[in-house]
């Protein structure tokens, strides 16, 4: 109890809270699976709202460059770390991941996580 009360244990009805406003834009039911495939494979370094992340490791830009790429080119990025123009990255850790990782997508997954980005980039603001 005087961990929560002193601020170093979060009550749990707090932390959902908090945790509530740290997900990316809910861009609605028909944009889910894009959304939570980029909560479990981007956040970790584009920011837990993909607006990027300034850190000693590094930068990462806002997720919503994606939308100036075409679905070709989207699929060029995430599965042999290419970008957009054929240009070099300069962390190469983007390419490492997509290589790794983001290769084993299936199409019907890199396609919903296109669409969601474009969505996200079209959110409001
Ligand atoms: C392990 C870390 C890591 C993960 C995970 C990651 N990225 Fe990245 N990403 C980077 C870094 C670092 C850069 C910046 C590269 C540079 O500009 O040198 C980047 C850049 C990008 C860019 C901009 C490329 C450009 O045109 O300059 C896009 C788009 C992108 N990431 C999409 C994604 C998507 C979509 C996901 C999830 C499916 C993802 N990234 C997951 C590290 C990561």
């Amino acid at each position: 109890m005087s961990q929560i009360r002193s601020g170093e244990v979060k009550p749990a009805a707090a932390l959902v809270r908090e945790r509530r406003d740290m997900l990316p834009f809910d861009a609605g039911p028909s944009h889910g699976l894009g959304r939570y495939i980029t909560e479990v494979t981007c956040v970790e370094c584009h920011g837990t709202k993909l607006e990027g992340r300034h850190d000693e490791e590094g930068s990462t830009p806002d997720l919503v460059v994606a939308s100036g790429y075409s679905r070709a080119e989207f699929d060029t990025l995430l599965i042999k770390g290419i970008p957009s123009g054929g240009r070099k990255l300069k962390n190469p850790l983007m390419g490492q991941v997509a290589r790794s990782r983001f290769s084993h997508l299936t199409p019907h997954e890199r396609d919903a996580v296109y669409a969601y980005l474009k969505a996200r980039a079209e959110r409001p603001q």
